[in-house]
């Protein structure tokens, strides 16, 4: 993990002793009112309010508490938490340009050799250490494509001698997200920018691909607070590949803190033939068949970051 900005031992003490009246002789009504509420700052601290009659509130501030825990990339959820005070969270970015829309995901779309990514031959770095321009680029909502199957009447090739039954189908496209249209034979799409957690919380981050997403969450991970950039040597959260029309689920669980901005970034390829697509992530307290793959209004693009 890299350098990333921090607001540590920011803490705060108000001390309003009684709004001017302090001097004034014992209060008539002695009883006192505490109310501890959560606040993102790293100390417990306390605000005395004293009104001219009626009881004292003393409003105790306490640090939000995120657990700490492992993460799993099981298809169940066995993940275990140890609870310990941390705020603010440490894989989120603190901050993104003030006004910045929700104006959805990045898509860019990149070349991807017939047998390349997903088929185990190049990591899902290779877009980056060849440094690949996209092909196209658009925002998105959604990170969700259909499953499609081979295309009817299409000329073929088969353009890998080591791979001499694997046909790439001359003109066949597909769509994906956001408009952009992908040679549907072998292609890698990336979705990237900022989730805003509605909720503290735990929530699960899910993908099924054919033939390959490779998930990447969180400051250092997916990118940088710091400058933006992706590094090549992250190891992605979770993986999930699929083939002939059997996408298996991966999904691994990830502790949120409300109002802060998560980088994520999805690496999608296909290699040949056909291909699908599902990000999910499922918030606190929804069912699992409830989650989402379309965020309209929590996510933000990458140029929304505030990058050295
Ligand atoms: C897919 O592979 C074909 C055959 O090698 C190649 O001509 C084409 O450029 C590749 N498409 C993409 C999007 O990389
Ligand atoms: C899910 O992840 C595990 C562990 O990384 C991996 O062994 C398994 O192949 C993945 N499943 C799918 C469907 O990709
Ligand atoms: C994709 O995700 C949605 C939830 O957003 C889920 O209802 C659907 O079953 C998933 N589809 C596939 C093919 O995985
Ligand atoms: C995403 O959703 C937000 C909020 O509804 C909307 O303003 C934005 O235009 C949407 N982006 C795309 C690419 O549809």
């Amino acid at each position: 993990m890299r350098g990333r900005l921090h607001v540590v031992g920011f803490c705060l003490l108000f001390g309003v002793k009684a709004l001017g009246l302090e001097e004034r002789d014992p209060p008539s009504y002695p009883s006192t009112t505490t109310i501890t509420i959560p606040y993102l700052g790293s100390c417990t601290t306390s605000t005395t309010l004293t009104p001219c009659t009626g009881p004292v509130t003393v409003v105790i501030e306490t640090p939000i508490v995120t657990p700490v825990c492992t993460t799993s990339s099981t298809t169940t959820s066995t993940s275990t938490t140890s609870a310990s005070p941390t705020a603010p969270p440490t894989d989120a970015c603190l901050l993104i340009k003030p006004f910045c829309a929700p104006a959805g995901l990045n898509i860019d779309y990149y070349a991807n050799a017939f047998a390349g990514y997903s088929s185990g031959k190049v990591p899902p770095s290779y877009y980056i250490t060849e440094g690949l321009t996209p092909l196209d680029s658009s925002l998105t909502n959604e990170t969700y494509f259909s499953q499609n199957v081979d295309p009817n009447g299409l000329p073929s090739v088969y353009p890998d001698p080591s791979l001499p039954t694997a046909p790439y189908f001359v003109g066949w496209t597909r769509a994906t997200n956001g408009g952009v249209i992908v040679d549907a034979n072998n292609f890698t799409v990336v979705y990237q920018g900022f989730y805003r957690a509605p909720v503290t919380g735990r929530y699960e981050l899910c993908t099924t691909a054919d033939n390959e997403d490779a998930l990447f969450f969180g400051d250092g991970n997916a990118f940088s607070c710091l400058d933006g950039t992706p590094p090549t040597d992250a190891e992605p959260v979770v993986v999930s590949t699929g083939a002939s029309f059997v996408n298996g689920i991966n999904c691994t669980n990830v502790d949120l803190v409300q109002g802060f901005y998560y980088p994520v970034r999805n690496v999608m390829g296909n290699w040949q033939g056909p291909s699908a697509f599902n990000f999910t992530i499922d918030a606190p307290g929804v069912q699992f068949a409830s989650r989402t793959n379309n965020f309209p209004g929590s996510v933000y693009p990458h140029d929304c970051g505030i990058f050295l």
